[in-house]
């Protein structure tokens, strides 16, 4: 499978990559997951998307699965949880898309989302157990999302985001985390993830503006040569995506479309170092693209600015939902 991915970022093309690097990419990944202020933007956007017990969701560019997993806990019930069936019984199981089979609904979940209420399935018709469909082009990705999995009503399955696989109507709700960023065509995508959302679903998506970044204490030329240089290698092309996300939902002709920026506060370098690729020493030099003895001069001033306690680096990243007309 060859998505139109953007290039040369490396989450646009991860089975390309070396498998070292995949794997530090998703070490990378499931610490930024634990980051409290991407747990904030996490909160922000299930807040926003609220889904009910019983609703089926996908979850696309899923990564490791933790965000799958999460989901599955908020619309799975304890009778639905865990339900050893290998694959849905209802329609979307029928409609082949590839998914490893684990977990699956135990009850007739039909593709139709007949009956659903804001993003919640209803539990009448469906039974109590709602699942997630956690959906990732890049199969070293899902295959160490299945590793990962915890018994949730989570089916794993690989796919492009720009050309689902799945039934139109399919799902009561998308969540799309820092994936649109990386694909060439966000609105081919955005059109994608509302086709499979049935009538009065929620398509929930988050993604990072990186033309928002901003860095104190350091010297301010110093930290522009190092963002441009990060530009289109380590950090995408489409810098200021998560900012256009509102528009995007709108021009479609969604409902209801509300965007929230939450702006990431890091406040030493370490913590900055989760998130941000150009702050993480482990980032390795040859990835870096600035002249000679850039690299070192930056590290030992954002090192200085830590150890005096006024480093700072700011970053917004955009939560915007809107309902399926
Ligand atoms: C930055 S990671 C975000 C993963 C997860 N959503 C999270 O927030 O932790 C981007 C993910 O999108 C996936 N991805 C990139 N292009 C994609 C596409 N065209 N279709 C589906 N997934 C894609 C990558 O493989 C990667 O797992």
């Amino acid at each position: 499978m060859t998505p139109a991915q953007m290039e040369r970022t490396p989450f646009a093309d991860l089975d390309g990559q070396p498998s070292e690097m995949t794997g530090m990419l998703l070490e990378a990944l499931e610490a930024m997951g634990r980051h409290p202020e991407i747990r904030r933007v996490r909160e922000t956007a299930m807040a926003a998307l609220n889904p009910s017990p019983g609703a089926r969701l996908l979850d696309a560019g899923s990564g490791g699965g933790d965000v799958a997993r999460w989901l599955a806990a908020k619309v799975g019930t304890a009778s639905g949880l865990g339900a050893p069936v290998g694959g849905a019984a209802g329609g979307f199981g029928a409609a082949g898309v590839g998914a490893v089979g684990v977990g699956g609904a135990a009850t007739g979940v039909g593709a139709g989302g007949v009956g659903a209420v804001g993003v919640g399935g209803a539990a009448d018709d469906r039974g109590a157990a709602g699942e997630v469909i956690a959906l990732d082009y890049s199969a070293a990705m899902t295959a160490a999302a299945v590793e990962r999995h915890d018994g949730s009503n989570v089916r794993y399955t690989s796919g492009d985001v720009t050309a689902l696989d799945l039934p139109a109507d399919s799902v009561d709700g998308v969540w799309c985390e820092r994936v649109l960023q990386h694909v060439d065509d966000a609105d081919s995508a955005i059109a994608e993830l509302i086709r499979v959302t049935r009538p009065g679903g929620r398509v929930c998506l988050i993604d990072t503006d990186w033309a928002s970044l901003a860095f104190d204490g350091v010297p301010p030329a110093l930290a522009r040569t190092v963002i441009a240089a990060m530009h289109g290698r380590l950090t995408p092309r489409q810098r200021d995506m998560g900012r256009t996300l509102r528009r995007r939902l709108v021009d479609a002709h969604l409902a209801d479309v509300e965007a929230t920026p939450v702006t990431c506060l890091f406040a030493d370098p370490a913590s900055a170092a989760v998130v941000l690729p150009m702050v993480n020493p482990m980032v390795p030099q040859e990835v870096w693209m600035t002249p000679p003895g850039v690299r070192e001069e930056w590290f030992s001033r954002v090192d200085e600015a830590g150890d005096r306690g006024d480093f700072l680096a700011v970053l917004t990243i955009w939560v915007v939902v809107g309902t399926v007309v």
